[in-house]
């Protein structure tokens, strides 16, 4: 008689995004007549740069003759695809990453939900909070959690990190010690970012205490301030004991075509030949077209066109944080990255606001208290959707005022 994994039914509810859409589509099928803006989910709304789709129908033209068809990628990714990602992301920024270190792969949700098949049940997370769904629900999933308190919204034996205005939104070392702790710089969902030197700190820490920093830099390319790192591996002693994801959804808008990377040092030795093992066995690699995609984002041509789409985006965001401010709201985020992050107006819980803001403006915000217990009280909105709208949305919460 078959069983089925018991620690599926200890996950909360629905996947975060998929209960916002799920609202969405409620409120649109009552009310036809809103023009709704969606600004939660972080997906992106401007086209793949023209350089991108060049190599798109060039790969396309290659698959169509047997000379130049493709099979079976490689397991860890084209060489090409790995050389130009450790050429421009990490030797141009003076870090030590090896080609045969990365792995390329369809997108860092997956490796984020999946790292954590390397590491021993027992194995303590510790997770910001409020944090990027994923990382917990994943270890849910694995039974490496109890269950949820539904008083504090909190899975039994993971280690949660506060970050609250309190606290300037940055997470502090634990009193427990974590075996595997995640972070995400730029932040989502908060949209902060650490300092060289706070980063330094945290690799520090992991280093004394045993643990491995699961780093997710999805957001780095919207990091326009100096002294603010783009990789982990920019810190001292970061290769032995971090892993870094990255991703080409946010830098690159491949949310819809899927590519991203995962770092693991040769210095985690182990780590990185077990990793290579599970996507020897488990995976067929990213697609030969996607992959040269991806490789067409690094040249001169694809480096200015996504830099442009980038700009477009941190100007959305620029609107909604001066805007959403101007209204009256307690907001950060939004300068080093795609998200704004601000206080609902008192009495209100998250998805309180989220209905009203639905209800009355049109608007779909993503609510605070999705992303962890001390998410309760905000709402986020993203700088993804298209710049009138963008506009449009902001003019409405500033009409509803705070
Ligand atoms: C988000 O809105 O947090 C992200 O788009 C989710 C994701 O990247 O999977």
């Amino acid at each position: 008689m078959y069983r089925i994994n018991p620690h599926y039914a200890k996950l909360t509810g629905s996947y975060l995004f998929s209960t916002v859409a799920q609202k969405q589509h409620a409120f649109q099928d009552a009310h036809p007549e809103v023009e709704i803006i969606r600004l939660s989910i972080g997906d992106v709304t401007q086209p793949l740069a023209p350089a991108v789709i060049a190599a798109l129908h060039e790969g396309v033209d290659e698959m169509s003759r047997a000379e130049t068809f493709k099979g079976y990628a490689p397991d860890l990714g084209y060489a090409f695809l790995r050389e130009t990602i450790v050429e421009h992301d990490y030797k141009a920024r003076g870090c030590h990453v090896e080609a045969d270190e990365v792995f390329v792969s369809d997108g860092a949700k997956c490796d984020c939900g999946n790292i954590q098949e390397l590491f021993v049940p027992e194995s303590r997370i510790a997770v910001c909070d409020p944090v990027y769904p994923v990382y917990v629900d994943s270890n849910v999933m694995a039974g490496r959690t109890g269950v949820c308190d539904p008083k504090t919204g909190r899975y039994e034996g993971v280690i949660y990190m506060p970050c609250t205005r309190e606290n300037g939104f940055k997470p502090e070392f634990p009193k427990e010690t974590p075996d595997l702790i995640y972070l995400c710089f730029p932040n989502n969902p908060i949209g902060g970012v650490l300092t060289k030197e706070e980063l330094q700190g945290w690799v520090d820490y992991a280093l004394r205490v045993g643990a491995i920093i699961l780093y997710d830099s999805a957001y780095e390319a919207f990091i326009g301030e100096e002294g603010i790192p783009h990789s982990i591996y920019e810190c001292e002693g970061a290769r032995g004991c971090a892993i870094e994801f990255r991703s080409f959804s946010k830098t690159a808008g491949f949310t819809g075509l899927r590519l991203g990377y995962t770092v693991i040092p040769k210095d985690l030795k182990e780590l990185h030949d077990m990793w290579a093992r599970r996507h020897g066995t488990k995976y067929n690699g990213a697609p030969y077209i996607v992959q040269k995609a991806g490789a067409a984002v690094y040249t001169p041509e694809g480096q200015r066109q996504i830099f442009e789409t980038i700009g477009y985006y941190k100007r959305n965001a620029q609107v909604i944080l001066d805007g959403v401010r101007a209204a009256g709201y307690y907001a950060v985020g939004g300068t080093n990255s795609p998200y704004v992050w601000y206080a609902v107006p008192e009495g209100m819980t998250s998805w309180g606001y989220f209905d009203y803001l639905l209800e009355k403006a049109g608007v779909v915000c993503t609510p605070g208290s999705g992303f962890g217990p001390s998410g309760e009280g905000y709402v986020r909105l993203t700088a993804f959707g298209d710049y009138q709208k963008t506009v449009e949305a902001v003019e409405r919460i500033r009409r509803l005022g705070a």
